[in-house]
């Protein structure tokens, strides 16, 4: 049917006779010649209908449409002069039409494609016709390439693909699971998995030494822009290594897709403390793509003559007073702007936020008054601030002042226009706290399986639960977190005792991961490992400004496929094969 993609006839194909198949991108009548743009999977090319040519497909390119599906034969010729299209591949050329197929008609399209404005739902609905698009074949192509070069480049380093249950039993990754009820045993059912993060575990013990799958997850969690409730893993696990082997392996994968793909980045990744990351950006994901960084004046505040502050000086361990410069702030920004970034900050629970501008004369604002001239002194040379600029800053709780001083941050970046395009700036964040406090309750903030760091005995030692460091690292690229990952506890006792921790009794461990801890007893090898999130790394690389463009048929924000109409109700008859009744929602 076909003997050229439309991308492929030029110059060189002059006076032979070619044969292209594809959909047509747009007709035009100019009375007497028909010209018709042919489009296949990623390109377009000129075919011209002239009655003196031949008339029987003139004929049958009067009744053709945008998008009816042509199988088109004829010769290719030079196009006239003035008449090239240099935005074209094949742009110098046209077939004239010698022989012309309408092997199928079109409806007109729903809307109009590659129009941003339309409605996302309409979009979702006719997901396929987006396909047309070169723009989105364009990121499909892409993430085939990155797959299949993370395949190769895993491949090479020894690592074997190993495919994981699909049904399976709950995995803890902190979302809430997809439930599949069973049949055969009535009132049970298996999960979807989060990650196959127990699996692979369990591959290590048994002598798999190095495995990687490229793997679907489902979370059941709130949606974002880089979120969706099924996504793809490139998940890694490898033996006998420790953090600086994962480390390697993670920048070797990610450095040989960006390469295949066209791109230059660095073979290895700045690093930075979590709580680092935290004290200066606000963020465990911070964007190095600008500066913008935070410094903690919190000894300065304590000495200042207003209670407010002072008292929350008082505790340097719960409590934070941190000050963020803006270079040229008090030129850029107005005072009623200022103003208003306090109304941002109190969305996220602030309850102000302070500021001084750097003027000729020297610091200015509203809390100077409260300062000595020592310590009026001290925040101009803490914070480095030169005329023109101002410092925000931000106090209370310190969980609170990191998130609302951390968005702030980006926040400024973003009105500032400040935030570079098309550049990556990796960003391993180390030592993350093994634990975090949620609602009174202890939870693992890798997941439980997490190596906590130890002392040279191999025992975990701490003051403060919430200081306990583990051995786990997230990689960030341009403030997203791409993946993540830690070295994994190997030993039952140490498990055991992590879980103690956390409130969870040897039954409930024994119930949940009961098949993990049995696994513990029979030789599990050191092992660690990471997974890198597909489908935000390609959303990173083309620039797409949501998850969900670089996902072929992906759901909504409310986790529906507008396109098959998922979820939906089932016939009664299957819901009692399964033993299940559908209680109605009572009204609210
Ligand atoms: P984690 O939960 O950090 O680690 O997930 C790894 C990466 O997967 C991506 N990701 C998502 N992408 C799209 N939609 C989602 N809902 C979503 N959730 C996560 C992110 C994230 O960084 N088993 C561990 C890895 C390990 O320890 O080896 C895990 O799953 O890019």
């Amino acid at each position: 049917m076909r003997r050229h993609y439309c991308a492929d006839v030029n110059e060189t194909h002059i006076g032979e006779t070619v044969t292209v198949s594809g959909w047509v991108s747009s007709r035009r009548d100019h009375g007497g010649l028909i010209f018709i743009d042919l489009r296949d999977k990623d390109q377009v090319v000129q075919i011209v209908c002239d009655p003196a040519d031949n008339a029987e497909a003139h004929k049958l390119a009067e009744g053709v449409r945008d998008q009816f599906v042509l199988i088109v034969t004829g010769k290719v010729r030079a196009r006239g002069e003035g008449l090239e299209n240099p935005k074209l591949k094949t742009g110098k050329v046209e077939i004239v039409a010698d022989k012309l197929i309408i092997e199928n008609k079109s409806l007109p399209m729903p809307f109009e494609l590659g129009d941003d404005k339309v409605n996302e739902e309409i979009k979702l609905k006719y997901r396929y016709l987006a396909k047309k698009k070169k723009k989105s074949y364009d990121i499909f192509k892409l993430r085939s390439k990155a797959t299949i070069s993370a395949r190769n480049i895993l491949d090479e380093l020894g690592f074997l693909e190993v495919e994981t249950p699909i049904i399976t039993k709950s995995t803890p990754e902190g979302a809430r699971d997809y439930l599949v009820p069973s049949r055969v045993h009535s009132g049970e059912f298996y999960a979807l998995p989060q990650s196959p993060q127990l699996f692979k575990q369990l591959l290590m013990v048994g002598g798999f030494d190095r495995y990687f799958q490229i793997a679907k997850c489902f979370r059941d969690e709130d949606l974002r822009a880089d979120r969706q409730p099924e996504f793809t893993q490139i998940d890694v696990e490898m033996s006998f290594c420790d953090q600086e082997d994962v480390i390697d392996v993670a920048e070797k994968l990610i450095n040989n897709i960006f390469t295949k793909c066209g791109f230059e980045i660095p073979t290895k990744f700045n690093r930075i403390s979590y709580s680092d990351a935290m004290e200066m950006y606000g963020s465990d994901k911070p964007d190095m793509r600008y500066d913008l960084k935070m410094v903690d004046v919190i000894d300065i505040f304590e000495r200042c003559d207003n209670a407010i502050f002072s008292n929350i000086a008082k505790d340097t361990k719960k409590n934070r007073i941190k000050a963020l410069k803006v270079p040229k702030g008090d030129e850029i920004f107005s005072k009623r702007e200022m103003k208003r970034f306090e109304d941002y900050v109190r969305k996220f629970g602030a309850a102000g936020l302070g500021y001084f501008q750097m003027k000729e004369d020297g610091l200015k604002g509203p809390l100077t008054k409260f300062f000595t001239e020592d310590d009026i002194q001290a925040i101009i040379e803490r914070c480095e601030l030169e005329e023109g600029d101002a410092v925000f800053f931000g106090a209370g709780n310190r969980k609170l002042v990191w998130d609302y001083m951390g968005r702030f941050r980006i926040h400024l970046a973003e009105i500032m226009n400040i935030i570079p395009k098309d550049t990556f700036e990796f960003l391993w964040v180390m030592d993350f706290p093994m634990f975090e406090e949620e609602d009174g309750k202890i939870k693992a903030m890798h997941h439980a399986f997490t190596m906590p760091q130890t002392d040279e005995n191999g025992k975990i030692v701490y003051d403060d639960i919430e200081e306990l460091k583990s051995v786990a690292y997230d990689i960030v690229l341009n403030g997203t977190e791409l993946g993540g990952g830690s070295i994994r506890i190997h030993k039952e006792e140490l498990q055991k005792e992590v879980f103690k921790l956390m409130g969870i009794s040897d039954e409930e461990a024994e119930e949940k991961f009961g098949f993990l801890l049995d696994a513990f007893k029979f030789g599990a090898p050191p092992h660690g490992g990471f997974a890198l999130g597909l489908d935000r790394l390609i959303m990173l690389m083309t620039g797409a400004s949501s998850i969900r463009e670089v996902i072929a048929f992906p759901k909504t924000q409310k986790a529906q496929c507008i396109l098959t109409q998922a979820p939906s109700p089932v016939e009664a008859e299957q819901l009692n094969e399964l033993s299940l009744r559908v209680r109605k929602q009572e009204k609210a």
